[in-house]
Parts: structure tokens; C-alpha cells; sequence
């Protein structure tokens, strides 16, 4: 969009704004006339925002600016809402592409009682409501909402605590030789299975950002949850989907009592050692199968999930016919999974990486509509990926794009240089230019550092 064309988007978003306020002030906030006057400002805001992250608009005299320059033709048509923002004491405003109809609402009620204060009482008013409109002004800590954005915890935290012992007690019943409490399992399988019907994308990201190995419980839980993620996105019944997540949270119940030592020892194992890692599918199977409330395809799948789409790997006697679905979907998220831990270690196995990797081994390893699928519900940087994009600035994946899948959704916290933006942003990658090209695409994957940090609210360590 030319900067004219930008500049007449933004004065119109501000005379609707204005027309907001009026009704407001006439029929009161909940009036169905109000609000549909928000609706038009949001819809003139959005217009605004196309081509860029924000609006950002200074109060300078009684002229507001917007790009340096001010919008001489609002000084009179728009005098009632300059004077609003000045009578506030607000400096500068700026709206990002992600505020809401109810954000410019609450804006707009935060502008009138500020108007109403003196400046030192100006600043006790309560800005949480807006988290996608920043204002700097008298009184207003500026970086109270960074901060405050900075201390929101992981939601997906409390489900690994969980799933880690819901895992250590199933491990600690087979140790005991005890049968498995197969309900407590279902029951929490679920619980992660509403959670993702809701929105996938925080499970996903807890599933990135937790710091683990191929051996531990974590691995386990993250392969149940890449598993509903796959299973879901092929469109399955949820009962089904359910059993397939149960599937790849017990895959290794065969290896889930050999010792962690073990399993992570450097040097060679012994012949006894190596003979029951390799047994574990058909342990893990047989233990299963006799479990009661473990439905058949969850043993099917222990026994099948490192046998190949070409029937190589092991065990190397399987039934004739073709592989369970549920068998190929977990054996797609344990590897996954696997490539992706050796990152927390060991550098070198990027997202970009693992999904080339991968790639490789489509009709050898694994089904290649079904790895397909799977990447197009995770994208080559899944959620939780730290990315630089190509115009310097860093930000977080918090959702992919089914068609796209190089070209995900990202929030931005850090501008080109490494100075953390005042308040995170949001771009999706897969929005195109008028020449039809991406406006935006990832550069590069990368390592959180001292500087680039993963956000407080994605982490789950
Ligand atoms: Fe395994
Ligand atoms: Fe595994």
C-alpha cells in the first residue's frame, strides 16, 4: 500500500474512532449503537494495520502525527479526539494488528477517565485490558506491560508435571510386576486430548520448549501429544484419536522399567543389555495385551512402532498385511521426537534439519502421505521454535499454517539488533504482498541465547 493510501486508512480509523467515542458518550457502552460504531472503527483499524504490525500515532501541540508527519486534516475534523488524548496527557498511542473491537472499547473508556484525573491519579488507572494497544504518556510506566508479560507461566506446565507421574507410576507397576492402572492413563490422555481440541498450539509448543532425552518419561508424553496432534489433523473421531494419543503415551511400557542407566549408556551394552532394548516392543505388547481397559491397538502399536513403512526394522517377524495406522502415526512422533531431543544436547539438528531428515525417509520409514500430513499439522518450525525472520527481527512460533508450512504464525519480541520489543506482536507469515510474494518468511531457526530468550510464558522448565 502507498504511504498516501496508508496515511488516508489511518485518518479514517481515527474519525470512526472518534464517532465511537461520540456514541458512547451518548448511549452509553453497552448500546447496541456503541458498539456497532466499534465495530466500524475496528473494521477502519484493520484496513489501517494491513501493511504493517501497528498504528502508532504521537500527540505533539495539538496536532497528531503518524510516520513523522502530521495529519494536517484532522486537526479540524477530528479536534474532539485530539483533544480527548491530550486532555489525558497521552503521548503517543499505538494500536497492533491483533487489538480487538472490545480493546478500542476499553481504550476508549481508559481516555475518558483520564481526561477526568489529574496526571498523578492518571497513572493508578489499570491498562491490563490492553494488551494490544500501547499508550506512553504521563504517568504510565512504559514498560509495566513488557514486564507484566513476562511473568504469565506456561498453562501446559502442570500437564508434564502430571504426565511425568502418571509415566513414573505406570514404570514403578511394571517394575512391581502390578497391573498398569489403565483408567488413570485414559483419564489423563483425555484431559491433554480436550485441551488440543480446543487449540493445539500451546501443547505443541510445551512439547518443543521441555528440555528432555529419547529416554526419559517426557519423551513418552510428547510423543502422545505429537500423535493427537497427527491424529486429529487426519480428521479421526475423537474416540479414535484418544486411543492413538494413548498409543504413543505407552509405545515404550517396554522400556519404561529398564534402568535409565541403561538406556543412556554411552559405551557398548552388554549382549543381555542390548537383547532387551531390542525385545522392547514385543515387552512392551505382551504386557499390554494383558492389561485390562488397554484397548488391542495400543499393544499393536508398542509392538509395530519401530517397524518401517518397508517393513525393515524390528521386530523383524510381523502379522502379514499392512502396518496399524496407529503403529505408523507414533512411529512418525517418536522419531520426530527423538531428532528434535538431540537439539537440547547437542547442536546441529535444527527444525529445518529434522524436517529434511525426515523427508528422506518418506516410503522407507515411514507412509508418505501420512508424514505429509504430519508436518502440515506441525510445520517445519513448529510451534515453540525460536525464528529470526528475514527482515532481522525474532520471534516465537505459536501456530502453524496448514498449507504453508514453512511460512508459520509468529509473535515478535525482539527488533532487528536484539532490543526487546515493548510489547510482542503477532505476523503471519503466510500473508502475501500486492506482487503476491510473502511479505515476511523465516531466515533461520534458532537457539535461545542470553539475549534472545524464550519468552517466560512459553517456557515449561
Ligand atoms: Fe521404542
Ligand atoms: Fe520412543
Amino acid at each position: 500500500m502507498a504511504l498516501a493510501d496508508i496515511r488516508e486508512s489511518v485518518e479514517k480509523f481515527l474519525l470512526a474512532l472518534q464517532s465511537a467515542f461520540q456514541a458512547r458518550a451518548m448511549y452509553g457502552e453497552a448500546h447496541k449503537l456503541t458498539k456497532e460504531a466499534l465495530g466500524e472503527a475496528h473494521s477502519m483499524m484493520q484496513g489501517a494495520v494491513l501493511s504493517r504490525p501497528d498504528v502508532t500515532l504521537g500527540v505533539v501541540g495539538e496536532m497528531l502525527i503518524f510516520d513523522k508527519q502530521p495529519l494536517h486534516r484532522l486537526a479540524r475534523t477530528a479536534a474532539l479526539l485530539t483533544g480527548l488524548l491530550i486532555d489525558g496527557k497521552i503521548e503517543k498511542v499505538s494500536f497492533l494488528k491483533a487489538a480487538t473491537r472490545d480493546e478500542l472499547g476499553a481504550f476508549l473508556a481508559l481516555v475518558e477517565a483520564r481526561r477526568k484525573l489529574d496526571a498523578n491519579a492518571a497513572a493508578a488507572i489499570d491498562t491490563s485490558g490492553l494488551r494490544n494497544i500501547v499508550i506512553e504518556g504521563l504517568g504510565i510506566d512504559e514498560s509495566r506491560d513488557g514486564r507484566k508479560a513476562d511473568r504469565e507461566t506456561n498453562p501446559c506446565a502442570a500437564y508434564y508435571t502430571e504426565g511425568v507421574d502418571v509415566l513414573g507410576d505406570i514404570a514403578q507397576s511394571i517394575g512391581d510386576k502390578r497391573a498398569i492402572d489403565a483408567d488413570k492413563a485414559n483419564a489423563f490422555i483425555n484431559k491433554i486430548l480436550g485441551r488440543l481440541l480446543e487449540n493445539k498450539s500451546p501443547l505443541l509448543i510445551a512439547a518443543s520448549l521441555k528440555k528432555h532425552d529419547e529416554y526419559s518419561f517426557v519423551h513418552s508424553l510428547n510423543v502422545a501429544v505429537i500423535s493427537l496432534a497427527q491424529a486429529q489433523g487426519l480428521g479421526m473421531s475423537a474416540p479414535l484419536v484418544a486411543e492413538i494419543g494413548m498409543a504413543g503415551f505407552l509405545h515404550d511400557s517396554g522400556k519404561l522399567a529398564l534402568a535409565g542407566q541403561v538406556l543412556r549408556k554411552k559405551e557398548k551394552l552388554s549382549e543381555d543389555e542390548f537383547a532387551k532394548v531390542k525385545s522392547h516392543p514385543l515387552d512392551g505388547a505382551k504386557l499390554l495385551m494383558l492389561t485390562p481397559g488397554i484397548h488391542p491397538l495400543i499393544a499393536v502399536a508398542a509392538f509395530e512402532h519401530h517397524v518401517r513403512y518397508d517393513k525393515k526394522g524390528y521386530p523383524t517377524k510381523v502379522f502379514g498385511g499392512d502396518l496399524n495406522l496407529g503403529s505408523m502415526i507414533v512411529a512418525i512422533a517418536d522419531v520426530y521426537d527423538a531428532l528434535r531431543s538431540v537439539r537440547s544436547y547437542k547442536e546441529g539438528m535444527t527444525p529445518e534439519k529434522v524436517y529434511e531428515e525426515m523427508h528422506k525417509m518418506s516410503g522407507t520409514h515411514f507412509h508418505p502421505d501420512l508424514l505429509e500430513a504430519f508436518f502440515s499439522s506441525v510445520g517445519v518450525f513448529p510451534p515453540g521454535t525460536m525464528v529470526e525472520l528475514d527482515d532481522g527481527h525474532v520471534g516465537i512460533v505459536i501456530a502453524e499454517n496448514d498449507a504453508e508450512i514453512r511460512q508459520p504464525i509468529v509473535e515478535v519480541w525482539y527488533a532487528k539488533g536484539g532490543a526487546k520489543e515493548r510489547q510482542p506482536y503477532v505476523v503471519d507469515l503466510a500473508e502475501k504482498g500486492p506482487g503476491g510474494s510473502y511479505r515476511h518468511t523465516v531466515l533461520t531457526s534458532m537457539l535461545p541465547t542470553e539475549v534472545y530468550e524464550i519468552p517466560a510464558k512459553y517456557r515449561v522448565d
